[in-house]
């Protein structure tokens, strides 16, 4: 990796709207974007394609190193098929947060992400890009909100697809997902000590976005 490329590493937890975030600061500044949970999701999609259990942590880590992933504007090319839209739904969510506890696989998927670190810079978002992947990441944010906010938030996604949706059902899951992503040994969701923290109940999308790039800007002016 060249430590003179700038990278922006955006953690949180679930439906915090980091991804929205990410991709729109990745795009005022001209820089590739790293969604790492997306990985995550082809594991667990391609894993249930293949019969692999998502508890099974070597053979759901073998089958990560054998995947042809591309990813070209909005699609997302397993095998040359685009599973954009296979990867968005809530069971394989729910598979991502159960595989991504397995050490083996986020080792196989480190240097598939380093990778995505290219010239003129990265925006990164997922669990873990300012505390492992992307530790020397000069700018670091935490984005969060409260449980009940980022359910309504999904709710409201999902209503806006036309997809089923039950409340009660996203917030229970959400916590469960939190609980695994804080509490599993590997890697957990954590905020890294040289993050800023990003509380995002009472902001816009443009607030949050437009937060991190004043914070970038005035690195490039100031760096430490
Ligand atoms: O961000 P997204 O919801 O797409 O991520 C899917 C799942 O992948 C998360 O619930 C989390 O458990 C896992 N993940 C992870 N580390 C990352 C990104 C995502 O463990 N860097």
């Amino acid at each position: 990796m060249n430590a003179s490329i700038p990278v922006i590493t955006i953690d949180g937890p679930s439906a915090s709207g980091k991804g929205t975030v990410a991709q729109l600061v990745a795009t005022q500044l001209g820089f590739h974007y790293l969604d790492s949970g997306a990985l995550y999701r082809i594991v667990a999609l391609a894993t249930h394609q293949q019969h692999i259990a998502w508890s099974d942590a070597p053979a759901v880590a073998e089958c990560a190193k054998n995947l042809n992933i591309v990813f070209v504007d909005e699609q997302v090319l397993l095998n040359d098929k685009d599973i954009a839209y296979h990867i968005r739904t809530e069971a394989i969510g729910k598979g991502a947060s159960q595989v991504a506890v397995h050490a083996p696989l986020r080792a196989a998927l480190l240097d598939m992400q380093h990778h995505f670190c290219r010239a003129p810079g990265l925006v990164a978002d997922g669990r873990d890009m300012g505390t492992v992947i992307f530790p020397k990441a000069p700018l670091k944010v935490f984005l969060t909100a409260t449980t009940a906010v980022r359910a309504s938030r999904r709710y409201q996604q999902l209503m806006n697809k036309n997809q089923a949706a039950n409340y009660d059902d996203i917030l229970q899951d959400l916590l469960d997902r939190d609980a695994r992503d804080q509490n599993r040994t590997s890697a957990p969701l954590v905020m890294a000590d040289d993050a800023i923290l990003l509380e995002t109940d009472n902001l816009t999308i443009s607030q949050a976005v437009d937060f991190i790039l004043q914070k970038y800007h005035r690195f490039t002016q100031f760096p430490a």
